[in-house]
Protein backbone atom coordinates (compact mmCIF):
# COMPACT_ATOMS: atom_id res chain seq x y z
CA UNK A 1 0.00 0.00 0.00
CA UNK A 2 0.94 3.26 -0.86
CA UNK A 3 3.28 5.20 2.18
CA UNK A 4 2.16 8.64 3.01
CA UNK A 5 4.61 11.52 2.02
CA UNK A 6 4.90 15.08 2.85
CA UNK A 7 4.29 16.21 -0.69
CA UNK A 8 7.34 19.54 -0.85
CA UNK A 9 5.88 22.14 -3.00
CA UNK A 10 9.16 23.65 -4.86
CA UNK A 11 9.92 27.04 -6.05
CA UNK A 12 10.87 26.89 -10.11
CA UNK A 13 14.22 28.82 -9.05
CA UNK A 14 18.32 27.27 -8.82
CA UNK A 15 17.95 26.34 -4.95
CA UNK A 16 13.85 24.73 -6.03
CA UNK A 17 15.62 22.70 -8.79
CA UNK A 18 18.77 21.35 -6.92
CA UNK A 19 16.40 20.07 -4.18
CA UNK A 20 13.94 17.93 -6.94
CA UNK A 21 17.44 17.21 -8.67
CA UNK A 22 19.06 15.79 -5.29
CA UNK A 23 15.13 13.93 -4.51
CA UNK A 24 15.25 12.17 -7.75
CA UNK A 25 18.74 11.06 -7.09
CA UNK A 26 17.83 9.50 -4.16
CA UNK A 27 15.02 7.50 -6.02
CA UNK A 28 12.49 10.24 -4.86
CA UNK A 29 9.20 10.85 -6.87
CA UNK A 30 9.30 14.73 -8.24
CA UNK A 31 6.22 16.08 -10.25
CA UNK A 32 7.84 18.55 -12.59
CA UNK A 33 6.77 21.26 -15.41
CA UNK A 34 7.02 20.44 -19.32
CA UNK A 35 5.44 22.28 -22.36
CA UNK A 36 3.17 19.83 -22.42
CA UNK A 37 1.64 18.78 -19.12
CA UNK A 38 3.40 18.18 -15.87
CA UNK A 39 5.11 14.77 -15.53
CA UNK A 40 5.95 12.30 -12.50
CA UNK A 41 9.43 12.34 -12.23
CA UNK A 42 11.60 9.80 -11.00
CA UNK A 43 15.36 7.84 -11.59
CA UNK A 44 14.33 5.75 -15.48
CA UNK A 45 17.36 3.73 -14.14
CA UNK A 46 16.33 2.86 -10.60
CA UNK A 47 13.72 0.31 -10.34
CA UNK A 48 12.55 0.75 -7.15
CA UNK A 49 11.88 4.69 -8.22
CA UNK A 50 10.05 3.39 -11.27
CA UNK A 51 7.85 1.32 -9.36
CA UNK A 52 7.58 4.57 -7.15
CA UNK A 53 5.77 5.78 -9.72
CA UNK A 54 2.80 3.11 -10.60
CA UNK A 55 2.08 3.35 -6.91
CA UNK A 56 1.62 6.86 -6.69
CA UNK A 57 -0.54 7.03 -9.11
CA UNK A 58 -2.53 4.14 -8.52
CA UNK A 59 -2.00 2.67 -12.28
CA UNK A 60 -3.20 -0.85 -12.09
CA UNK A 61 -0.56 -2.21 -14.84
CA UNK A 62 2.90 -1.70 -16.12
CA UNK A 63 2.98 0.53 -19.23
CA UNK A 64 6.00 1.46 -20.92
CA UNK A 65 7.03 4.87 -19.44
CA UNK A 66 8.47 8.40 -21.76
CA UNK A 67 12.31 8.74 -20.57
CA UNK A 68 12.70 12.72 -20.35
CA UNK A 69 16.51 13.60 -21.74
CA UNK A 70 18.60 16.69 -21.29
CA UNK A 71 20.26 16.47 -24.86
CA UNK A 72 20.16 14.67 -27.91
CA UNK A 73 23.23 13.03 -26.50
CA UNK A 74 21.86 11.83 -23.76
CA UNK A 75 19.40 10.39 -26.24
CA UNK A 76 21.34 8.22 -28.31
CA UNK A 77 22.94 6.40 -25.33
CA UNK A 78 19.70 5.50 -24.55
CA UNK A 79 18.20 4.45 -28.08
CA UNK A 80 19.81 3.66 -31.46
CA UNK A 81 18.85 6.55 -33.70
CA UNK A 82 18.62 6.30 -37.37
CA UNK A 83 18.87 8.52 -40.20
CA UNK A 84 15.33 9.54 -39.73
CA UNK A 85 15.11 9.51 -36.22
CA UNK A 86 17.97 11.48 -35.82
CA UNK A 87 16.68 14.01 -38.36
CA UNK A 88 13.11 14.50 -36.02
CA UNK A 89 14.87 14.90 -33.45
CA UNK A 90 16.58 17.62 -34.64
CA UNK A 91 14.02 19.58 -36.75
CA UNK A 92 11.98 19.20 -33.40
CA UNK A 93 13.59 18.68 -30.17
CA UNK A 94 13.64 20.07 -27.69
CA UNK A 95 9.82 19.72 -28.40
CA UNK A 96 6.53 17.84 -27.75
CA UNK A 97 7.40 14.81 -29.74
CA UNK A 98 8.67 11.31 -28.16
CA UNK A 99 10.08 8.88 -30.36
CA UNK A 100 10.00 5.04 -29.59
CA UNK A 101 12.97 3.73 -31.07
CA UNK A 102 14.91 0.67 -30.37
CA UNK A 103 16.79 -0.04 -26.84
CA UNK A 104 20.68 0.87 -27.38
CA UNK A 105 22.89 -1.76 -25.52
CA UNK A 106 24.18 1.60 -23.44
CA UNK A 107 20.74 2.24 -22.27
CA UNK A 108 20.37 3.02 -18.63
CA UNK A 109 16.64 3.21 -18.59
CA UNK A 110 15.24 -0.30 -16.40
CA UNK A 111 13.28 -2.75 -17.54
CA UNK A 112 10.45 -1.59 -15.30
CA UNK A 113 10.09 1.46 -17.16
CA UNK A 114 10.01 0.12 -20.15
CA UNK A 115 7.33 -2.33 -19.46
CA UNK A 116 10.14 -5.04 -20.32
CA UNK A 117 10.24 -4.00 -24.10
CA UNK A 118 12.90 -3.81 -26.20
CA UNK A 119 12.04 -0.28 -27.46
CA UNK A 120 12.28 3.08 -25.45
CA UNK A 121 10.14 6.37 -25.60
CA UNK A 122 13.03 9.22 -25.62
CA UNK A 123 11.72 12.90 -25.53
CA UNK A 124 13.64 16.12 -24.67
CA UNK A 125 11.09 18.51 -23.08
CA UNK A 126 11.02 22.24 -24.36
CA UNK A 127 11.20 23.75 -20.70
CA UNK A 128 14.14 25.31 -19.32
CA UNK A 129 13.11 23.58 -15.86
CA UNK A 130 12.71 20.27 -17.02
CA UNK A 131 15.84 20.43 -18.63
CA UNK A 132 17.93 21.99 -16.16
CA UNK A 133 16.27 19.28 -13.64
CA UNK A 134 17.15 16.36 -16.27
CA UNK A 135 20.49 18.09 -16.36
CA UNK A 136 20.98 18.10 -12.93
CA UNK A 137 19.87 15.06 -11.91
CA UNK A 138 22.35 13.40 -14.21
CA UNK A 139 20.20 10.84 -15.63
CA UNK A 140 16.97 9.81 -17.96
CA UNK A 141 13.28 10.87 -16.03
CA UNK A 142 10.85 8.63 -16.47
CA UNK A 143 8.06 10.87 -16.20
CA UNK A 144 4.13 9.89 -17.46
CA UNK A 145 1.50 12.58 -16.53
CA UNK A 146 1.18 13.87 -12.88
CA UNK A 147 -2.49 12.84 -12.35
CA UNK A 148 -4.42 9.54 -10.38
CA UNK A 149 -4.84 6.98 -12.78
CA UNK A 150 -7.66 7.46 -15.10
CA UNK A 151 -7.72 11.54 -14.77
CA UNK A 152 -7.46 14.25 -16.68
CA UNK A 153 -3.44 15.15 -17.00
CA UNK A 154 -2.43 18.21 -15.15
CA UNK A 155 -1.21 21.66 -16.70
CA UNK A 156 -0.66 22.88 -13.93
CA UNK A 157 0.97 22.55 -9.98
CA UNK A 158 -2.44 23.08 -8.17
CA UNK A 159 -3.89 20.61 -10.36
CA UNK A 160 -0.77 17.82 -9.52
CA UNK A 161 -1.10 18.55 -5.85
CA UNK A 162 -4.94 18.20 -6.53
CA UNK A 163 -4.68 14.45 -7.68
CA UNK A 164 -1.12 13.11 -5.48
CA UNK A 165 -0.17 15.71 -2.49
CA UNK A 166 0.99 13.06 0.18
CA UNK A 167 1.34 10.81 -2.35
CA UNK A 168 4.85 12.34 -3.89
CA UNK A 169 7.67 13.86 -2.37
CA UNK A 170 7.53 17.55 -4.69
CA UNK A 171 6.09 19.39 -7.04
CA UNK A 172 8.18 21.65 -8.82
CA UNK A 173 5.91 24.41 -9.85
CA UNK A 174 6.18 26.00 -12.90
CA UNK A 175 3.16 27.55 -13.90
CA UNK A 176 0.60 26.67 -16.55
CA UNK A 177 1.98 24.56 -19.35
CA UNK A 178 2.36 26.74 -22.69
CA UNK A 179 0.89 23.48 -24.58
CA UNK A 180 -1.74 21.73 -22.20
CA UNK A 181 -1.78 18.07 -24.01
CA UNK A 182 0.62 15.19 -24.06
CA UNK A 183 3.12 14.82 -26.62
CA UNK A 184 2.75 13.02 -30.09
CA UNK A 185 3.68 9.91 -30.28
CA UNK A 186 5.94 8.62 -33.41
CA UNK A 187 7.29 4.62 -33.13
CA UNK A 188 10.81 4.95 -35.72
CA UNK A 189 11.50 0.61 -35.06
CA UNK A 190 10.63 -0.22 -38.87
CA UNK A 191 10.96 1.40 -42.17
CA UNK A 192 7.77 2.64 -41.37
CA UNK A 193 6.94 5.86 -39.14
CA UNK A 194 4.39 5.46 -37.42
CA UNK A 195 1.71 7.90 -35.42
CA UNK A 196 1.18 5.90 -31.67
CA UNK A 197 -0.57 8.90 -29.81
CA UNK A 198 -1.59 12.28 -31.70
CA UNK A 199 -0.50 15.22 -29.45
CA UNK A 200 1.48 18.41 -29.02
CA UNK A 201 3.16 18.60 -32.67
CA UNK A 202 0.97 18.35 -35.32
CA UNK A 203 0.95 15.39 -37.35
CA UNK A 204 1.00 17.74 -40.31
CA UNK A 205 4.51 19.02 -39.58
CA UNK A 206 5.70 15.38 -39.12
CA UNK A 207 4.63 14.48 -42.69
CA UNK A 208 6.42 17.54 -44.22
CA UNK A 209 9.39 16.86 -42.42
CA UNK A 210 9.49 12.99 -43.61
CA UNK A 211 8.66 13.83 -47.14
CA UNK A 212 5.40 11.29 -46.78
CA UNK A 213 2.65 10.27 -44.63
CA UNK A 214 2.74 8.88 -40.93
CA UNK A 215 0.99 5.04 -40.94
CA UNK A 216 -1.31 4.45 -38.03
CA UNK A 217 -0.24 2.06 -35.21
CA UNK A 218 -1.98 -1.44 -35.97
CA UNK A 219 -4.97 -1.03 -34.12
CA UNK A 220 -4.04 -4.45 -32.07
CA UNK A 221 -0.24 -3.80 -31.34
CA UNK A 222 0.62 -4.20 -27.73
CA UNK A 223 1.52 -3.20 -25.01
CA UNK A 224 -1.60 -0.91 -25.52
CA UNK A 225 -0.22 2.53 -24.46
CA UNK A 226 -2.42 3.84 -21.30
CA UNK A 227 -3.40 7.14 -23.47
CA UNK A 228 -5.13 4.68 -25.64
CA UNK A 229 -7.42 3.02 -23.53
CA UNK A 230 -10.59 4.38 -23.94
CA UNK A 231 -11.66 6.29 -20.94
CA UNK A 232 -8.19 7.55 -19.74
CA UNK A 233 -8.70 11.19 -19.52
CA UNK A 234 -12.03 10.81 -18.05
CA UNK A 235 -13.40 14.05 -15.97
CA UNK A 236 -16.37 12.54 -12.95
CA UNK A 237 -19.17 14.79 -15.59
CA UNK A 238 -20.46 12.82 -18.28
CA UNK A 239 -19.12 14.35 -21.94
CA UNK A 240 -21.16 15.27 -24.50
CA UNK A 241 -19.14 15.78 -27.88
CA UNK A 242 -20.39 18.15 -31.11
CA UNK A 243 -22.66 19.79 -29.07
CA UNK A 244 -24.36 22.44 -31.15
CA UNK A 245 -26.48 23.54 -28.35
CA UNK A 246 -26.09 23.41 -24.01
CA UNK A 247 -29.15 21.40 -23.03
CA UNK A 248 -31.03 22.53 -19.33
CA UNK A 249 -28.11 21.89 -16.30
CA UNK A 250 -24.81 21.24 -18.70
CA UNK A 251 -21.77 22.82 -18.66
CA UNK A 252 -20.45 24.22 -21.97
CA UNK A 253 -16.71 23.25 -23.05
CA UNK A 254 -17.13 26.17 -26.13
CA UNK A 255 -15.23 26.72 -28.48
CA UNK A 256 -15.44 29.72 -31.10
CA UNK A 257 -18.06 31.65 -28.60
CA UNK A 258 -20.65 28.76 -30.32
CA UNK A 259 -22.52 28.54 -26.39
CA UNK A 260 -21.81 32.56 -25.55
CA UNK A 261 -24.44 33.64 -22.93
CA UNK A 262 -24.67 30.19 -21.23
CA UNK A 263 -23.69 30.43 -17.43
CA UNK A 264 -21.75 27.61 -16.74
CA UNK A 265 -19.55 27.95 -20.04
CA UNK A 266 -15.90 27.70 -20.61
CA UNK A 267 -14.53 28.68 -23.81
CA UNK A 268 -11.01 26.87 -24.87
CA UNK A 269 -10.78 29.80 -27.60
CA UNK A 270 -13.36 32.66 -28.56
CA UNK A 271 -11.31 33.63 -31.48
CA UNK A 272 -10.47 29.60 -32.70
CA UNK A 273 -6.89 29.00 -32.32
CA UNK A 274 -6.40 25.76 -31.83
CA UNK A 275 -3.08 26.43 -30.17
CA UNK A 276 -4.82 28.44 -27.66
CA UNK A 277 -7.24 25.60 -27.18
CA UNK A 278 -5.01 22.86 -26.32
CA UNK A 279 -3.06 25.09 -23.82
CA UNK A 280 -6.91 25.57 -22.19
CA UNK A 281 -8.04 22.06 -22.46
CA UNK A 282 -7.20 19.79 -19.54
CA UNK A 283 -7.53 23.08 -16.81
CA UNK A 284 -11.38 24.22 -18.31
CA UNK A 285 -12.19 20.15 -17.99
CA UNK A 286 -10.73 20.20 -14.73
CA UNK A 287 -13.04 23.69 -13.56
CA UNK A 288 -16.54 21.86 -15.48
CA UNK A 289 -15.85 19.00 -13.72
CA UNK A 290 -15.58 20.66 -10.25
CA UNK A 291 -18.38 22.69 -10.88
CA UNK A 292 -20.62 19.90 -10.16
CA UNK A 293 -22.43 19.55 -13.73
CA UNK A 294 -23.56 16.06 -14.19
CA UNK A 295 -22.82 16.71 -17.78
CA UNK A 296 -20.56 18.75 -20.23
CA UNK A 297 -21.63 20.08 -23.68
CA UNK A 298 -18.56 20.00 -25.87
CA UNK A 299 -18.93 22.47 -29.52
CA UNK A 300 -17.25 20.81 -32.44
CA UNK A 301 -13.60 21.68 -32.89
CA UNK A 302 -11.97 21.60 -36.49
CA UNK A 303 -9.44 17.81 -36.57
CA UNK A 304 -6.49 19.86 -37.90
CA UNK A 305 -3.22 20.47 -36.59
CA UNK A 306 -3.62 20.67 -32.79
CA UNK A 307 -7.31 19.76 -33.38
CA UNK A 308 -6.18 16.30 -34.03
CA UNK A 309 -4.98 15.38 -30.48
CA UNK A 310 -7.96 17.83 -29.04
CA UNK A 311 -10.58 15.65 -30.33
CA UNK A 312 -9.09 12.55 -29.20
CA UNK A 313 -8.89 13.22 -25.56
CA UNK A 314 -12.26 14.42 -26.04
CA UNK A 315 -13.36 11.41 -27.36
CA UNK A 316 -11.34 9.34 -24.96
CA UNK A 317 -13.31 11.30 -21.76
CA UNK A 318 -16.60 11.03 -23.29
CA UNK A 319 -15.78 6.96 -23.98
CA UNK A 320 -17.79 4.63 -21.57
CA UNK A 321 -16.51 4.57 -18.55
CA UNK A 322 -14.39 0.65 -17.01
O1 LIG B 1 3.81 15.02 -23.05
C1 LIG B 1 4.03 13.90 -22.60
O2 LIG B 1 4.29 12.92 -23.33
C2 LIG B 1 3.95 13.71 -21.08
C3 LIG B 1 5.05 14.57 -20.46
C4 LIG B 1 5.18 14.38 -18.99
O3 LIG B 1 6.28 14.35 -21.14
N1 LIG B 1 4.07 12.33 -20.71
C5 LIG B 1 3.09 11.42 -20.96
O4 LIG B 1 3.37 10.15 -20.48
O5 LIG B 1 2.07 11.68 -21.55
P1 LIG B 1 2.27 8.99 -20.38
O6 LIG B 1 2.89 7.90 -19.57
O7 LIG B 1 0.97 9.53 -19.90
O8 LIG B 1 2.16 8.47 -21.85
C6 LIG B 1 3.28 7.83 -22.45
C7 LIG B 1 2.84 7.01 -23.61
C8 LIG B 1 2.05 5.80 -23.16
O9 LIG B 1 0.87 5.74 -23.93
C9 LIG B 1 2.99 4.63 -23.43
O10 LIG B 1 2.33 3.44 -23.67
C10 LIG B 1 3.77 5.16 -24.63
O11 LIG B 1 3.98 6.51 -24.31
N2 LIG B 1 5.09 4.51 -24.75
C11 LIG B 1 6.19 4.71 -24.00
N3 LIG B 1 7.19 3.88 -24.38
C12 LIG B 1 6.70 3.15 -25.40
C13 LIG B 1 7.23 2.11 -26.22
N4 LIG B 1 8.46 1.63 -26.03
N5 LIG B 1 6.44 1.59 -27.18
C14 LIG B 1 5.17 2.06 -27.36
N6 LIG B 1 4.61 3.04 -26.61
C15 LIG B 1 5.36 3.57 -25.65
MG1 LIG C 1 -1.14 10.13 -18.93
Amino acid sequence: TQQARATRRLAADASGEAQAAEILRNGGLVAFPTETVYGLGADAANPRAVAGIYEAKGRPRFNPLIAHVASVEQARREGVFSPRAEMLAEKFWPGPLTLVVPLNETASVCALARAGLQSLGLRMPAQKVALDLIAASGRPIAAPSANRSGHVSPATAEHVLADLDGRIDAVLDGGACAVGVESTIVALLDDTPRLLRPGGLAREAIDAALGCALAEAPKSESPVAPGLLASHYAPAAAVRLNALTLAPGEAGLDFGGRFAGGDNVLDLSPSRDLAEAAANLFSALRALDASGAAAIAVAPIPALGLGEAINDRLTRAAAPRP
